[in-house]
């Protein structure tokens, strides 16, 4: 039986101040037996969040493969791992896009974050015009075949993998629960695919774009949505707890 996963992304949103309130807000909220619920949040704030977390999980939104040296403003996992992280997104849509992650790279980051035992949430998702072309499942399985290379089964069953197709992130356009309970099914089934059965049935899979208090449920009810990774309605106390409250 998969726990749920429900996680907020802040992307590059929010200082100290406005973490330490969210927190107070909303940390209490998260305490169930029955799913996670966990903040992805700036490095900076990361210290903050951990302090004041009693019930979510705090997820950095980045790292960098190596251990040190020369990468300036890079971030390393045992850095993350001092302070307490236990969850760090990784591939996000706009790290590939914008940062020039790439599947090896992201390779490289999740083997890290394993060795450390910090959980990867990671993403894969197809554009507008992959999904218009009628690409979505080439992409995700081509995503995964190159970002989940050469790991264990066992370390693959306890990751967490997000869908989240491009065009539906931050656009208010959600994929259908259609739409998004095949591609998660297409993600489970690559994992299948490539570790077999055992992690394909115990990874958690997560749909993310444009997810918001009046679609979460829906999505939740799904056998291969085990939870969700949510930007805009995470970075509102009042949507972020209803969400919680909707599916604890
Ligand atoms: P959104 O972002 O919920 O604002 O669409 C999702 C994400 O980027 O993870």
């Amino acid at each position: 039986m998969r726990k749920p996963i429900i996680v907020g992304n802040w992307k590059m949103n929010k200082n100290n101040a406005e973490t330490k309130a969210f927190f107070e807000a909303v940390d209490g909220v998260a305490a169930s037996e029955n799913a996670t619920y966990g903040i992805g949040c700036p490095f900076t704030d990361l210290r903050t969040a951990l302090d004041h977390a009693k019930n979510l999980v705090v997820a950095a939104e980045n790292c960098h493969f190596e251990d040190s040296g020369a990468f300036t403003g890079e971030v390393s996992v045992p850095m993350l791992e001092e302070m307490g992280v236990k969850y760090c997104i990784i591939g996000h849509s706009e790290r590939r896009e914008m940062f020039g992650d790439t599947d090896e790279t992201v390779n490289k980051k999740a083997k890290r974050l394993i060795k450390a035992g910090i959980t990867p949430i990671l993403c894969v998702g197809e554009t507008e015009a992959d999904y218009d072309a009628g690409n979505s499942e080439k992409v995700i399985r081509e995503e995964l075949a190159g970002s989940l290379a050469d790991l264990c089964p066992k370390c693959v069953g306890e990751m967490v993998i997000a869908y989240e197709p491009i065009w539906a992130i931050g656009t208010g356009k959600s994929a259908s629960v259609e739409i998004a309970e095949n591609c998660c099914k297409i993600v489970r089934d690559q994992v299948k695919a490539m570790y077999g059965e055992e992690a394909a049935e115990k990874v958690c899979i997560q749909y993310g774009g444009s997810v918001k208090p009046n679609n979460i449920v829906e999505y939740m009810a799904q056998p291969d949505i085990d939870g969700a990774l949510i930007g805009g309605a995470s970075l509102k106390e009042d949507s972020f707890t209803e969400i919680i409250e909707k599916t604890k």
